[in-house]
């Protein structure tokens, strides 16, 4: 006779006890964090992990150089929003940075290679608008890149998941703000009505 799925849910213990815990955590101390519990494949996530710190550190660069040079009438409050970026650029690339750390990897921060591991570009853009319209592009390759990665992870690997969502909420906010901008500058929505 086989067993009903409940039989075998009802087998099946849904928490580790606590003496099995306790026992676990003492072996293998030199793996820190990336304990049995770890599902996902750690040097994928690491290597995944660099190539986002790239994305963000690229971010900051561009939104830097263009609070920088940002020029012509109405300009400052553009400036202001780039400068602002950037530093929540920052403190992302920040985040992921300790969290390949966490997992036992080494962050990469060579500025040789950067632009081959980020899959946002550094682009000049020109003139304001320019600006905005990179920026926006950026941004939205971003948030789809995000999106897929917090898929990806699942509950593989939670903290990871988490710290991508917390990321993904302002770069949707970054988007929907160039996107204002652009309309602002352009004069029309960009948007289809709906
Ligand atoms: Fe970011
Ligand atoms: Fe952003």
């Amino acid at each position: 006779m086989t067993n009903a799925p409940q039989d075998v849910a009802a087998s099946t213990p849904f928490l580790t006890d606590v003496k099995t815990l306790r026992e676990r955590a003492r072996k293998n101390l030199e793996t820190g964090n990336v304990t049995s519990t770890y599902r996902g494949d750690v040097a994928q996530t690491i290597e995944i992990l660099q190539s986002v710190l790239a994305t963000e550190i690229v971010c900051v660069l561009r939104y830097t150089m263009h609070a920088v040079t940002a020029a012509g009438i109405s300009s400052e409050g553009v400036k202001s929003e780039f400068a602002q970026h950037a530093k929540e650029e920052q403190a992302h690339a920040l985040e992921v940075a300790e969290r390949i750390n966490q997992l036992g990897g080494t962050p990469d921060f060579n500025p040789a290679t950067l632009l081959t591991r980020s899959a946002s570009q550094y682009e000049e853009g020109g003139n304001l608008v320019g600006m905005i319209r990179e920026n926006l592009i950026a941004e939205r390759i971003a948030v789809d890149h995000y999106r897929e990665l917090i898929r990806y992870f699942g509950d593989n690997d939670p903290a990871t998941r988490i710290m991508l969502d917390g990321i993904l909420v302002v770069e949707e906010e970054h988007t929907n703000d160039m996107h204002d901008l652009l309309v602002a500058h352009e004069g029309k929505p960009s948007f289809a009505s709906p």
